[in-house]
């Protein structure tokens, strides 16, 4: 059911864990199933992403796609990170069951929330970028993990 790929991702996940002072950091939630994703930037003065971590509360797909996102968007700009989509992510894991397919939409937003925190608190506009709906980070402090 699963590819090889997404076996590896969700057994061995990267980048798990926290960055401290964070350039940006976002946290998405998944009404349906309730699963939870938290990404951390650091992003340096280029808006180059340095470092990517991330935090998931959720299902093995869940994992994997948070694990592949953040190999995806370590060393891309804040621009190209932001044409990471969904389908990018899961193509990456050559692929993911059709019933798996909005946790991938997870990590997309992840990403996306990361970036909106990113732009608010640098004070700037970041061209295309809409806050995700699912966007939860507002009120929720370390403690609620
Ligand atoms: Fe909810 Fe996968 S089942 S993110």
């Amino acid at each position: 059911m699963y590819s090889e790929k997404v076996m590896d991702h969700f057994q061995h996940p990267r980048n798990v864990g926290e960055i401290e002072d964070a350039s940006g950091v976002g946290t998405v939630g998944n009404a349906k199933c309730g699963d939870i994703m938290r990404m951390y930037l650091d992003i340096d003065e280029n808006q180059v992403i340095r470092d990517c971590k991330f935090k998931t509360f959720g299902c093995g797909a869940a994992v994997a796609t948070s694990s592949m996102a953040t190999e995806l968007v370590k060393g891309k700009t804040i621009y190209e990170a932001l044409q990471i989509t969904n389908k990018a992510v899961m193509e990456a894991l050559d692929g993911l069951p059709p019933v798996k397919v909005h946790c991938s939409l997870l990590a997309e937003e992840a990403i996306h929330a990361a970036l909106w925190d990113y732009a608010e608190k640098h004070n700037i506009k970041i061209e295309g970028l809409e806050k995700p709906k699912n966007d939860i980070s507002e009120g929720l402090e370390e403690e609620d993990y």
